[in-house]
């Protein structure tokens, strides 16, 4: 038996939700312990026979009886409970609720004694019908349907763990919240919709011969109707608890109600179609992210392009998302943390929220990303859950490799999977020296995703990088943090060293010396902070466009400027670059400043070999500043930039080329002239930093630039063409099938 399936469980409220709790976790766990409470003894006896509950007693039974107690019964109800199941102060109960408002219940909840709140995590199952009552409940209810908790700061460790471990039982996906946007989120996706539901039919009825509207109302109605088959009951309450969000919903759609209406008056068709055909494009992309439904071959081939046209300008002050790097870390370690961390800034790219998700999926809790911030409730070194399915690392060749070493040490088997770029990039580099570890993992056999890896335990050992790699480093020094002994790892150039920094932070000691870092097994992460500066990668986009447009002068706000992550700024300087740096401060171990640059002429230069660690992911956008310098440019000894989310050796001189530039690769760089870049058609070859350096080559050039494949820009850069339109770009984006 599981450790959750040993637990008593006690549900109040046997109705759709609740009977579907019980049933699901008697299926899910046979031998498991249920009991219920409710007042309508025909429920209680139906579940009772059914074999659904083992029995069902009283409220204060349930509490002194159960480990667990979810209280399932209308919100108000909820609300009236929680004095009386706070009265117990000698249990250790745990309480949770499904209630689909949760301010007023948090608000409740906190009134109580500070012990009793450290046991209560609030939680809201996204699943229901417009059906009610045990009869309509069934154990399948919550299967890879959305949970979201609202954690309390006060929370237990064990608390959330508990309540993670009855939704895991039930095969839900389980997030987390603020409550305040819980509550807001709630108001527009359900509660203002089944609002219109119940007022429309309502409205019908008084319309005279409503018994004749009925009858030859055909499917649209049953579809938009179909809401106001809810519990009346159920609602009043639901409306009741979320009155102020759901009111602030409704304005704003009287609002919209009332520009259709003047649509109508002036049979402004067209106006109408722009609005419909937003509406269509949203539920349709709605549709396909989150219930994957029939419209997937059409979607699939959905493209964004992004065009740019001369004339651009580079001016203003601007803050660019946080690093990626840091992002993906402060994931990592805030959730093996003893304690909950903030983290702000952090970036809500793709990539980085690919981590989030893994985390959560290995039972972390995870409120937020909302603007940048998020409490991650840490489960401690070794508190990860083996995860149910594969983990999706999407684009990420960073989650998946740090991913490799932790996952290596773990008491579970794990899988890492990929999109289309990252399964075809070298996992070898992780896979063995992971393997010196007496870590047990496979690639296929190219050596790249997806990776199968089984938890073991690993011995410490020293490895001599044979490039220069943080990921790689990064991967190992979280395996050495669970192996045995000291394992130490030289690297043969500087390269980013966030993992180090942030270790340090969270409390867990490592020697650096020289080239050489060294972590002893076995220590532990003290929960902190984390403010993730802008990221320099993101930043070089403005960087080289300020550079290279005559007039331009940039102000970028508080750029991480680690010293491992400067090549970009070097070099450009070296190219004649007007850059200056200015109020440099520490934030959280990680050097951040303002960063101005205004446009000087450039000029070609041979790139020095030690800058290309430092500048690994800004070279696309350097040999774009290079296509606007007089002369040429040579980087050597760059291979690695073939293995990175395309061959970028190659994407790069395919589009410079089709821009008239003059352009001689060689299998470790590249050499580029110096020219009048004309306008034409490039491939991003599906790589986010391929797709913007384009969109900044498009400042230069004598016509329009099309890019195309450009949706990964989201990756690593949400709201970058907002931000390029607002320092001056002339660029849009082009939606359309392929
Ligand atoms: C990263 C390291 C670099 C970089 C990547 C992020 C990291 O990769 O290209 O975008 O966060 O450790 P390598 O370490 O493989 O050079």
């Amino acid at each position: 038996m599981n450790d959750f399936a040993s637990k008593t469980v006690a549900i109040v409220g046997l109705g759709l939700i609740g009977g579907s709790i019980a049933r699901g976790l008697r299926t899910a766990n046979p031998q498991q312990r249920l009991l219920a409470v409710d007042t309508d003894t025909d429920a209680l006896n139906e579940a009772k026979t059914a074999g659904v509950i083992d029995a069902f007693t009283d409220l204060q039974s349930a509490i002194t009886e159960a480990d667990l107690v979810v209280l399932a019964t209308p919100p108000l109800l909820i609300e009236e409970l929680v004095p009386q199941l706070a009265e117990q102060e000698s249990v250790d109960t745990v309480f949770t609720d499904v209630g689909s408002a949760k301010s007023h219940i948090t608000r409740c909840v906190e009134a109580q004694s500070e012990n009793f709140a450290s046991r209560f995590v609030p939680g809201h199952p996204i699943a229901g019908s417009e059906r009610s009552g045990f009869a309509a409940s069934k154990g399948e209810l919550f299967f890879g349907r959305n949970v979201i908790l609202t954690p309390l700061a006060s929370n237990r460790r064990d608390a959330i763990a508990l309540v993670h471990n009855l939704w895991r039982a039930l095969g839900a996906d389980i997030l987390a919240m603020s409550v305040q946007r819980h509550d807001k989120v709630l108001a527009a996706t359900s509660h203002l919709p089944h609002a219109l539901a119940f007022t429309l039919v309502d409205a019908l009825l008084e319309q005279e011969q409503s018994d004749d509207i009925f009858r030859y109302a055909a499917g649209g109605f049953a579809d938009f109707s179909r809401l106001a088959s809810s519990d009346a009951r159920m609602w009043s309450d639901v409306f009741v608890a979320n009155a102020d969000a759901t009111e602030a919903m409704l304005e704003a759609y009287i609002g919209k109600l009332q520009a259709f209406q003047q649509l109508l008056r002036s049979k402004d068709k067209d106006a109408m179609k722009t609005v419909f055909v937003r509406a269509k494009r949203t539920r349709d992309n709605f549709i396909h992210k989150h219930f994957n439904s029939g419209l997937e071959s059409s979607m699939e081939t959905e493209q964004l392009s992004l065009k740019v046209s001369p004339g651009g300008k580079v001016e203003g002050e601007i803050r660019v998302p946080g690093d990626k790097s840091i992002s993906h870390r402060s994931v990592i370690f805030a959730s093996l943390a003893d304690g909950t961390s903030q983290v702000t800034g952090f970036l809500e790219g793709e990539d980085a929220l690919n981590t989030v998700a893994a985390f959560r999926e290995m039972g972390v809790t995870i409120v937020g990303p909302e603007n940048g911030a998020m409490t991650i409730h840490g489960v401690g070194m070794r508190g990860l859950q083996a995860p149910r399915s594969p983990l999706y690392m999407g684009n990420s060749g960073t989650a998946m490799r740090l991913l490799a070493g932790l996952l290596a040490a773990q008491s579970f088997d794990s899988e890492l999977t990929g999109d289309e770029s990252l399964s075809n990039r070298p996992m070898n580099r992780v896979a063995v020296p992971l393997r010196e570890m007496n870590a047990n993992l496979t690639t296929d056999e190219h050596g790249t995703p997806p990776l199968k890896i089984s938890g073991s335990q690993l011995r410490g050992f020293h490895y001599d990088m044979p490039i220069a790699s943080a990921q790689v480093k990064s991967c190992l020094l979280l395996a050495g943090m669970y192996a045995q002994g000291t394992t130490s790892i030289t690297e043969p150039a500087p390269c980013r060293d966030h993992t180090e920094r942030m270790l340090e932070g969270f409390g867990y000691h490592i020697q650096r010396d020289g080239a050489c870092v060294s972590i002893e097994g076995g220590g532990s992460l003290k929960a902190t902070d984390i403010d993730v500066p802008a990221d320099i990668s993101s930043a070089a986009f403005f960087m080289v466009a300020a550079a290279i447009t005559p007039g331009a002068k940039l102000m970028l706000r508080h750029v991480g400027i680690n010293p491992t992550r400067v090549g970009v700024i070097n070099i450009l300087r070296a190219m004649g670059a007007n850059i200056s740096i200015g109020n440099e401060r520490s934030i959280g171990g990680e050097p951040v400043a303002d960063i101005e640059v205004s446009y000087s002429p450039l000029k070609g230069i041979s790139i020095p070999q030690d800058q290309i660690p430092l500048a690994i992911d800004e070279f696309p956008v350097l040999f774009v500043a290079a296509a606007c310098a007089e002369g040429e440019t040579v980087l050597r000894g760059a291979e690695e930039l073939r293995v990175k989310e395309s061959d970028r050796i190659q994407a790069m001189a395919t589009g410079l080329q089709a821009l008239g530039i003059d352009v001689e690769t060689f299998e470790d760089g590249i050499r580029i002239t110096g020219g009048q870049m004309s306008g034409g058609e490039v491939d991003s070859f599906t790589d986010h930093r391929i797709a913007m350096s384009f969109a900044v080559a498009g400042l230069r050039a004598s016509s329009e630039i099309i890019i195309r494949d450009c949706a990964n820009v989201a990756t690593s850069f949400p709201g970058f063409v907002a931000l390029a339109r607002e320092v001056g770009f002339n660029i849009s984006e082009q939606k359309g099938a392929q």
